[in-house]
Parts: structure tokens; sequence; C-alpha cells
């Protein structure tokens, strides 16, 4: 495969031509149910098919299409990225990572990573917004896995005791009081966790199971971005609460948040 880090750098200059944007300040990655609710972020300057730009694949999830919008936000030239793609859906890790390096490559130093996510804790049901504050990455793969990231880019030993800023949590707790923290667990997916595996999740200290995030989270903070990640609980994780779960019930549960999610970019975004 070419260098993942060359074909993100090509990217972004085909996004700078693309959109005339110079450079970016901020990226926000768009899970289930954030996508229609960013609308309240304003009228992008531009929308681009993401499939059309070096190294993106298109994603095969319903509720998931592949588009890269642009909007102004205060001073803040914001790229949203709406439409992530999986591991579960055959990708490597640099194709699911690909579009936050892209990001990262066209200026942006802060990422926001969205997600749906599957609760552990009973108290916070569905419709509930929950900062990141750590993950466990249980995909068993990494970004950093593979050839050395060329000069001038970090090694691959990436530290991540900061993972989720610390001081960009702070930031998100002053603007908005009553968000709760989490420790989000990825998996593989795309079949849903078994009770024993929300267990399992639970004891290692995971408040959020999901099949996204974790991966992006690292690649960004590699490439020295600061990572703010933001779950919104579409349902309770299997064995938690009573009956089944369907990935009809996370899409329609996205669907019912999206204006609260809104505005709460909407708040977010110019304090960021
Ligand atoms: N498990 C894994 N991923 C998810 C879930 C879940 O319960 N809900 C939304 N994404």
């Amino acid at each position: 495969m070419a260098d993942p880090y060359e074909l993100s750098r090509q990217a972004a200059s085909e996004l700078r031509e693309m959109t005339g944007i110079g450079t970016y300040n901020l990226a926000i990655v768009l899970g289930s149910g954030w996508r229609e609710g960013a609308s309240a972020l304003g009228v992008p300057s531009s929308e681009i098919v993401a499939s059309s730009l070096s190294g993106f694949v298109a994603p095969t999830v319903a509720g998931h299409n592949g588009q890269l919008l642009s909007v102004r936000v205060g001073d803040k030239n914001v790229l949203l990225i709406a439409g992530r793609v999986h591991l579960y859906e055959g990708n490597s890790a640099d194709q699911v990572v690909h579009p936050v390096r892209t990001a990262i490559a066209a200026g942006a130093q802060t990422v926001v990573l969205t997600n749906a996510a599957g609760g552990i804790d009973p108290a916070k049901g569905p419709g509930t917004v929950v900062v990141l504050r750590d993950h466990l990455n249980l995909t068993a793969t990494s970004p950093m896995e593979g050839a050395p990231p060329p000069p001038p880019y970090a090694t691959r030993f990436v530290d991540l005791t900061d993972l989720y800023s610390k001081r960009l949590r702070s930031v998100v707790h002053e603007a908005v009081p009553d968000l709760s923290e989490g420790v989000y667990a990825g998996f593989r997916g795309p079949h849903y966790e078994t009770p024993a595996e929300v267990a399992m999740a639970r004891t290692m200290g995971a408040t959020l199971v999901g099949m996204s995030t974790v991966l992006e989270a690292i690649a960004a903070r590699h490439l020295g971005a600061e990572v703010l990640g933001l779950s919104l609980v579409s349902n309770f994780a299997a064995g938690v609460a009573a009956g089944a779960l369907n990935h009809l019930e996370v899409l329609e549960a996205g669907e019912h948040a999206a204006s609260s999610l809104g505005a709460l970019l909407a708040r977010l975004v110019p304090v960021l």
C-alpha cells in the first residue's frame, strides 16, 4: 500500500483545491445521529463526495453517507466528516483513519470524534451525551501498525496518556456543565456485544461500548492534534436492560436526538 501519510497530504491538497479553503481549524467526525444535527452549525460552503478524494473509501452502512462539508463558524473553518468508515466494513486501520489524517494534513489541530454508543451505566440511558475521558481499544489493531511513519512524522510509539485532551474536556465542562464523562470500549463489531462481553467491558472500566472512534483518536494524537470524544448513548448495551438490540433502534435514537446534538455542537465549536 502507498504511504498513508503521503496519501493524506494528497487528499488534503485536493480538498483545498475543491473548496478554496487554505486551512481548516477543526474537524468533526459525525457519527450516527450527529450528522443530522450538524446542520445547526450553518450552511456549508461546500459539500464534497468523500470518495472523490484520494484514499477515501465509500461507506457501506445505512445512515452513513460519505461527504465532506465545510462550514465557517465564527472565525473557524470547520470540516465536517459525514459518513465514517469502519473496520467491520472490511477496511484496514489506515483506511479507517484516512479522513482524520486528511483533515489534520489540511490544518485541523482539533479533532472532535462523535459516535453513537451502547450505554453500560443504567443511570445514563438513551439520549444521554457523554464526554470521553479515555478508551479501551479492543479492536486488536492500531493505525500505527505496519511500516513506520516516515520523517518528519512522530514515531509509531505514540503516547496516549492524554489521548482525550484534558484541556478540551475542561473547556467543554465549562461551556456545558451537565455533561458527564465516560470510558469507551471500542470493539470491532459489526455484531453487537454479548452480555458477557459487556460485563467484561464494565469490569475493565468501560461505561460505553461502540465500534468506532478508538483508531481515529490514536491516529489524530499521533499527528499532534487535540482530541475530543463525544458519545450519544443510543441504547443500553446488551444485557444492561431487558430486550434485544437492533441497528434501526440505534439510528432512530440518533434521529430523535439530532436537534439537541446540533445545539450542543453549535455551543461547543466556538469555544474549542
Ligand atoms: N454496541 C456497539 N456499538 C454500538 C452500540 C452497542 O450497543 N450502540 C451503538 N453502537
